[in-house]
């Protein structure tokens, strides 16, 4: 019993230290699919691919679900329709000229 203990408990760790960085997930899976459809998008795109994270793009805090939303932990919203060429441009080079 022992040893069943001690192989259990590095895999707890691993599962908590994967649930603490996705709340933005965690809640939005369950909203309305406005809110809900950014999360089933981001899943197959290449920015989940590549560790891009909700919070790269729209700040907040991705391990506090009670202040994830809050603007004081950087939470910046949705960009409006005339900055996300320069907020993609920020990281993708080439988004602006592609236009
Ligand atoms: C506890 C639930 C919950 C968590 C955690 C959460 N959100 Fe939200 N989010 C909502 C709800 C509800 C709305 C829709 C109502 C609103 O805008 O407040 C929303 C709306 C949004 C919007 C749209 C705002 C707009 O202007 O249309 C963005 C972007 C967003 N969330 C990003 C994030 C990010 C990034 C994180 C993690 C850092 C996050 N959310 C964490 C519940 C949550
Ligand atoms: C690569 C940057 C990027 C990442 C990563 C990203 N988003 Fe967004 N998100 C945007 C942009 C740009 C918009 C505004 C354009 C739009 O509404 O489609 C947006 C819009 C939204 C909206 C508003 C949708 C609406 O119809 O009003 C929500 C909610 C949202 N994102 C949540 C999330 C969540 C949750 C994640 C993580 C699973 C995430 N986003 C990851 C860039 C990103």
């Amino acid at each position: 019993m022992a040893v069943v203990c001690v192989c259990l408990l590095p895999t707890f760790q691993a599962t908590a230290a994967v649930k603490s960085v996705i709340v933005c997930i965690e809640c939005h899976a369950r909203l309305p699919v406005k809110f809900s459809q950014p999360v089933l998008l981001w899943q197959a795109s290449i920015h989940a691919e590549h560790g891009i994270m909700c919070n790269t793009c729209h700040g907040g805090d991705p391990m506090d679900s009670a202040n994830a939303m809050n603007p004081a932990r950087g939470y910046r919203g949705a960009p409006l329709p005339p900055a996300i060429p320069g907020l993609c441009g920020s990281c993708s080079s080439g988004a602006l000229s592609a236009q």
